[in-house]
């Protein structure tokens, strides 16, 4: 089976897409650990509901990033594909290299317009009537790596960061556990900038 390691930041509603898709048999992948870089958050409590193993290395209680990451690969373990799920943290050059093709990412825009930590903030600022998703595989810029699977939604004129990001959402829940289904199928191959999908 493959294993995967989901990181998470917060709410954990597309950690609960990736959990509910392994449950209904759309996704063959177990979760081997959800990590955290902070405490409370209802990543966790999902994680827990679900009887996944969960921790939090709480990025607050280190010095230096080189120590936060030893700490998270400490936790990882031995797993196919390490999942960012909402972790609004920025992983460096070396640890991004340790899993290149095997580590993915979620981004509430269709890349490349718009990453960043803002998304739906700056779609609406900038005036665009469409925005979307992005599932793409991690490379050592910002949101820049190889894209895998993408979805579109209206963007509305009376939106708020609310109203846009639900839409947004709801997109995202789909894609993330389809594009990790075709990763565990080994369907994803990697060419430069494009990911061709495999039949
Ligand atoms: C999602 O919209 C995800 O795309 C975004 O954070 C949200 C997490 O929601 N990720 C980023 O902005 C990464 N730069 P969740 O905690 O409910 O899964």
């Amino acid at each position: 089976m493959v294993k995967l390691a989901v990181l998470c930041s917060g709410r954990g509603s597309d950690l609960q897409s990736i959990i509910d898709a392994i449950k209904a048999g759309e996704l063959q992948a177990e979760i081997s650990i959800v990590l955290t870089d902070k405490p409370n958050v209802q990543a966790l409590t999902r994680a827990e509901s679900a009887d996944i193993k969960n921790v939090c290395v709480d990025r607050k209680l280190f010095a230096t990033r080189a120590e936060f990451e030893a700490e998270i690969l400490k936790n990882l373990g031995d797993v196919d594909l390490v999942v960012l799920a909402g972790f609004m943290r920025i992983l460096s050059p070396e640890f991004v290299r340790k899993f290149t093709g095997r580590l993915m990412n979620i981004h509430p825009s269709l890349l490349p317009s718009f990453p960043g930590a803002h998304a739906h903030r700056d779609v609406l600022a900038y005036g665009v009537k469409v925005s979307g998703c992005t599932v793409h595989f991690v490379d050592e810029g910002t949101d820049s790596g190889p894209i895998i699977m993408q979805a579109a939604v209206e963007v509305k004129d009376d939106d708020t960061e609310e109203t846009l990001s639900a839409r947004v959402l709801e997109q995202e829940h789909i894609i993330y556990p389809r594009a990790i289904q075709l990763f565990v199928e080994g369907r994803l191959k990697i060419d430069g900038r494009h990911v061709v999908i495999r039949d």
